[in-house]
């Protein structure tokens, strides 16, 4: 180990002392820093019967710094455990420990990741590289493997990036590792690069499953490869991409979902469709895990890298959206809160009525999960304000004619939101539509009729605005269904 590195596992650690990722001024049932920055989820997976998470951290400010592997972990994804940090850049061969996954090896739990690493070329100008590493663990301590970094550039077909070369996806199939690569074609295409292994240290690489040629950005950013209802999904999140005028994606850094096929015998993938994971600017670098039960479940972090919304005042930054299961349906990705949920409902209430200019009070509260249906929609137009008082309001319009959803921050009380007002296409227009909504303190995550399509945004509203209001232009006729979400590990300290 290098004498010089400022980071070690045990100062991380003891920044951690006495911090937790819910409850108090955190979200209730979403996985927020402990302390300092956070971003992508890394290694979502399930080992010696939990369900591991670990994160993106640099526990030493609120902004992005050398990269660490923060961990926490779950029986049922609703409430977490912060674990010890699990990896510090302490090697020479890395300034930080980048994105990645994890998989069960030999009864260990392996890390794969990046090992990124600041350096000089021959003329003593800045150069990253990045090259794959690993490391073995009992699911609470974790250690490099001497022979780091185990996948190198030399690894690259022609015309690679070194330097981008990240975000490795491991998977167990057919008695062997499978493995896909974030990387920069010299062309300035975004590519996923797919690699075979049968010890997680020697690897091959088997082909270039996908390339953004010239459309989905110039570099695809944490992939993830798996097949669901019969067909397979990569996802990316491509950098530097001008948004197709369909609507689709939004200017900001985004998630997107290729669906298609893949056949084994030729090893190819063949996309039919591109979809937009999330609607929302705060959602990026998803990860998914399968679990004993079958379900495919993604998590990503509830942020963008274009639109930093934390208010100044906490010395946390980053919170993970709530899992969602998900399904294909119809060419589309299907999303919706882990079930889990519901065994934290609190109480249940119901009304139904006919909503006009004259706000109806819905719910009161920051903890909920609620459903709004109203019928005979195809025209209708609507306003639902959450996390609302006389002040503040996160506003959610459905707009059936323009055929689009408005999600409107501008009095939500958040400090420098770039992206205050965003217009989201409806993909279809509905006669009954569907809004569910979870509310969770400082996140508030948007599910159309059943999944269809998802929106996530922080809301850094004060915490005492809490109503949940329904008006409309002309009178609609609704159904509400709201639960409060209660879990026992503490209410929110106001940050008014
Ligand atoms: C995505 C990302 C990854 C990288 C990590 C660094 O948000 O840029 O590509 O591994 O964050 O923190």
């Amino acid at each position: 180990m290098s004498e010089t590195k400022p980071f070690s596992l045990d100062r991380a650690c003891r920044a951690l002392a006495g911090r937790a990722v819910q409850g108090g001024e955190k979200c209730m049932f979403h996985v927020c820093s402990p302390v300092g920055w956070i971003n992508d989820p890394n290694g979502f997976s399930v080992f010696d019967g939990k369900i591991h998470l670990f994160f993106q951290h640099y526990p030493y400010d609120t902004q992005w710094g050398p990269m660490h592997w923060g961990h926490v972990i779950t029986d049922d994804l609703v409430l977490w455990q912060l674990l010890p940090e699990a990896l510090a850049p302490d090697q020479r061969y890395e300034s930080g420990c980048f994105s990645g996954s994890a998989v069960s090896f030999d009864n260990r739990h392996a890390l794969i990741y990046t090992s990124h690493l600041d350096t000089t070329d021959v003329y003593g100008h800045p150069l990253a590289i990045q090259n794959q590493s690993l490391a073995l663990g009992d699911g609470v301590k974790y250690e490099k493997s001497a022979l780091n970094p185990v996948v190198t550039g030399n690894a690259l077909p022609f015309g690679s990036s070194r330097s981008d070369f990240r975000d490795p996806k491991v998977w167990k199939e057919n008695g062997r590792y499978r493995m896909v690569v974030a990387n920069r074609a010299e062309d300035q295409s975004g590519q996923a690069l797919l690699y075979e292994s049968v010890n997680l240290t020697t690897w091959r690489f088997v082909t270039i499953l996908a390339r953004s040629a010239g459309r989905l950005g110039k570099m695809w950013e944490c992939p993830d490869f798996f097949p669901l209802d019969g067909r397979q999904l990569l996802l990316v999140c491509p950098q530097e991409m001008t948004p197709p005028g369909s609507g689709e994606f939004h200017g900001g850094s985004c998630a997107a979902c290729l669906i298609g096929d893949w056949d084994e015998k030729t090893k190819t993938f063949s996309r039919e469709y591109v979809r937009s994971v999330d609607f929302g600017t705060d959602f990026y670098a998803p990860q998914t895990t399968l679990l004993p039960d079958g379900r495919r479940v993604m998590i990503a972090w509830m942020q963008c890298w274009d639109n930093n919304v934390t208010p100044a005042s906490q010395d946390w930054s980053g919170i993970m959206t709530f899992p969602r299961e998900l399904r294909v349906e119809g060419g589309c990705l299907v999303q919706l809160p882990v079930r889990e949920i519901e065994r934290y409902y609190a109480s249940a209430d119901l009304s139904f009525g006919i909503a006009g200019q004259t706000p109806v009070p819905l719910a009161h509260s920051r903890h909920l999960d609620f459903t709004l249906t109203v019928r005979n929609a195809s025209a209708a137009v609507f306003h639902l304000d959450v996390a609302a008082n006389g002040d503040y309001a996160t506003r959610i319009t459905y707009d059936a004619p323009a055929r689009r959803l408005v999600i409107d921050r501008t009095r939500s009380g958040m400090e420098q939101d770039k992206y205050p007002v965003q217009v989201i296409p409806l993909r279809e227009t509905y006669n009954t539509v569907s809004l569910r909504v979870l509310l969770d303190t400082w996140t508030m995550e948007l599910f159309l009729n059943d999944g269809i399509q998802a929106v996530s945004a922080l809301i850094y509203t004060p915490a005492h605005a809490q109503d949940v209001l329904l008006s409309a232009p002309l009178p609609v006729l609704y159904a509400f269904e709201g639960h409060e979400i209660v879990t026992g590990i503490g209410e929110v300290v106001h940050a008014d």
